[in-house]
């Protein structure tokens, strides 16, 4: 749940690592700190807060770091230890040769920093990372990657781990198990991270390291080694992802640049897979398994999704899509439920996990769960070379492009189209749809781009309706059918942002408990979108205003009947009942922003958040 990064190369790399921390720093931000080697001495700076104060710091105490050319850092969302100055990485040994910076947990630290102590180790702070340090140093007689290949082998747990020492001080070593790390290869300069957008500004050839690689970064040369320290050919790839993609372009928050993003998020997202008249996901689908893939797609009984947060809300969307277009039937678990329920699994199941970073750990611990019991996986991924993906046999990608808002918009919407996409492709292949259907769909969905667009350009016409309502101590959200988990999702975007506590519910629930709360203090938003429960739906706004509850309703344009009733209509365009979760959301997203910086919230960084939560 941290962010690393390493530099190695022509520049001074304390900048470097202080501009690239800020860049990760929605990985993780109670504190943070950065290491430098220089003329054979370590110089180590640390902060308990986020990475503008360890900028100024280094602004006024860095003078030594400052002509260093290679370094590590590290911003941390705590696991082990409070987040206090001594508690930050990097974190040294006894001796002050050895830096590390660690993202994850060590499950057997008790044992080794007992074991370490008692052989004379003396221990800074409370973290489990520590330890890593004084094995490293325990064995650092000879080269730097063969004492930390040395200490990795007695850690239990995942990691990304980078690593420098006084001994060969132009030298990186970087390793990871199960979390994830990326190298950048650039001219004279090499830099590590945990993730891209801290690489873009430099290089944008990469090698995304494999579980269990080691790779030895100097100013001119990677050397890269599995496991048994055989040397390994580097997998270059070039990312199209710009500097500039993954920085705020003049918006006062990420989160809001991500809202207007999505028609273009959408589009590069069905580029290449929407043809004509046709969904062509053989690409993505039958890289890995040559085609039998196609084959489990079209006999598969059903089709389970495994998902956490939002991802598992475009997930109880994809069901209702995939059930309704492919006659397929659909399961949809919480990951961190499913993985210890011992599910009924085997060589037939198929299993799809949906997740924005790829990293999300009880995702990807639910995917392999499954996979053990010999279910072929499937995911959607928006990050390239993630985690989730490498481990599935085939990856449909979103490409949304970097999100760094720590609340999930692009990237969701991005998901329930690959989503109706998948369902649309099913659809064919199970015979279920006709070219007709097929095409009608193709159209439907083609032209969504462009009402999104439509409908962010009017976004202003929302402020007021924020302004009267932000500060309201508690919102029901209701939607029936597939705006059910559109309600579910408003209610996350605005807790997680404006800290209101919301509550999402099917609206054919009210009556059994909810409707309890409504009163001339709750509002109630309404999720009306004209489908076949919409009477149903305006029923429950009846009851709502019944009780003097205030009703925003999100509605389809020309609907006078729910404009009347409600106290606040927000209008988006008409479209398939299936497809409209894509135009319902964005002004429950834009709800949820404009409360959150009316409320005086980061609301790109909410607090006790993280953007990818890769421990349990
Ligand atoms: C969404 O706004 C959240 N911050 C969170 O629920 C997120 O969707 C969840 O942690 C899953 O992340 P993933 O998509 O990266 O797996």
């Amino acid at each position: 749940m941290c962010g690393l990064i390493g530099y190695v190369g022509d520049r001074q790399s304390a900048p470097v690592l202080v501009s690239a921390l800020k860049r990760l720093e929605y990985r993780g931000y109670d504190s943070c700190g950065i290491a430098v080697t220089l003329n054979g001495t370590m110089h180590l700076l640390r902060y308990a807060g986020r990475i503008g104060g360890l900028e100024e710091k280094v602004a006024t105490l860095g003078q030594a770091l400052a002509a260093g050319h290679c370094g590590i850092g590290h911003t941390r969302w705590a696991t082990h230890g409070r987040p206090t100055e001594a508690n930050a990485h990097p974190h040294a040994d006894c001796t002050g040769r050895v830096l590390v910076a660690h993202n994850g947990i060590i499950e057997n630290y008790v044992e080794l920093r007992r074991r370490l102590i008692a052989e004379g180790h003396i221990f800074h702070s409370e973290t489990d990372s520590e330890v890593l340090a004084h094995l490293i140093e325990a064995r650092l007689n000879g080269k730097l990657e063969d004492a930390v290949r040395g200490a990795i082998a007695e850690i239990e747990g995942v990691f990304g781990l980078v690593v420098i020492a006084t001994t060969e001080p132009s030298k990186i070593v970087a390793v990871r198990r199960g979390l994830p790390l990326v190298v950048g290869l650039g001219e004279h300069e090499m830099i590590v991270a945990s993730d891209v957008p801290a690489i873009l500004p430099y290089t944008r050839d990469v090698h995304f390291l494999a579980d269990g690689e080691i790779v030895v970064l100097r100013a001119d040369h990677v050397e890269l080694q599995d496991a048994a320290a055989r040397t390994i050919e580097c997998r270059r790839q070039h990312l199209e992802w710009t500097a500039e993609m993954a920085e705020k372009e003049g918006y006062p928050h990420f989160m809001l640049k991500e809202i207007l993003e999505q028609p273009r998020a959408l589009r590069d997202t069905l580029c290449g897979r929407v043809r004509g008249d046709r969904v062509v996901l053989e690409d993505d689908l039958c890289s890995r398994l040559n085609g039998a893939l196609t084959q489990r797609l079209r006999k598969a009984p059903r089709l389970q999704i495994l998902a956490c947060g939002t991802s598992l809300h475009a997930g109880l969307i994809g069901k209702l899509m995939i059930e309704s277009l492919a006659r397929m039937p659909v399961d949809v678990d919480y990951a961190s439920e499913f993985r210890y329920r011992n599910p009924v699994m085997g060589k037939n199941s198929l299993v799809l996990g949906i997740s924005q970073s790829g990293e999300t750990a009880d995702t990807l611990a639910g995917l392999r769960e499954a996979r053990d019991h010999g279910a072929v996986v499937l995911s959607i991924c928006n990050v390239v070379g993630s985690s989730i993906a490498r481990e599935s046999d085939a990856v449909l990608y979103t490409h949304a492009g970097p999100e760094i808002g720590v609340a999930s918009t692009k990237a969701f919407t991005t998901q329930v189209a690959l989503l109706f996409a998948l369902g649309v492709y099913l659809g064919g292949l199970r015979g279920a749809l006709s070219r007709q259907q097929i095409a009608e769909h193709v159209a439907g969905l083609d032209r969504l781009s462009e009402d999104m667009e439509r409908f962010l350009a009017t976004r202003k016409a929302i402020e007021p309706l924020c302004e009267r309502f932000h500060d309201h101590a508690s919102f029901l959200f209701l939607g029936r059918g597939i705006s059910y988990p559109i309600a579910l999702e408003g209610a996350l975007k605005l807790k997680e942002i404006s800290y209101a506590h919301a509550e999402g519910y099917p609206a054919g629930e009210m009556k059994h408990g909810p409707i309890a709360l409504i009163d001339a203090q709750m509002p109630v938003v309404v999720v009306a979108p004209q489908d076949h429960v919409y009477r149903k739906t305006m029923g429950n706004v009846e009851e709502a205003k019944g009780r003097d509850g205030k009703v925003i309703a999100i509605a389809t344009e020309g609907d006078n009947e729910v404009q009347e009733k409600a106290d606040e209509t927000i209008f988006v365009a008409p479209t398939h009942p299936l497809l409209s979760p894509l135009l319902t959301v964005l002004p429950l997203q834009l709800l949820a922003y404009h409360i959150g910086v009316r409320r005086g919230c980061d609301v790109d960084k909410p607090r006790n958040l993280a953007k990818s939560v890769t421990v349990e």
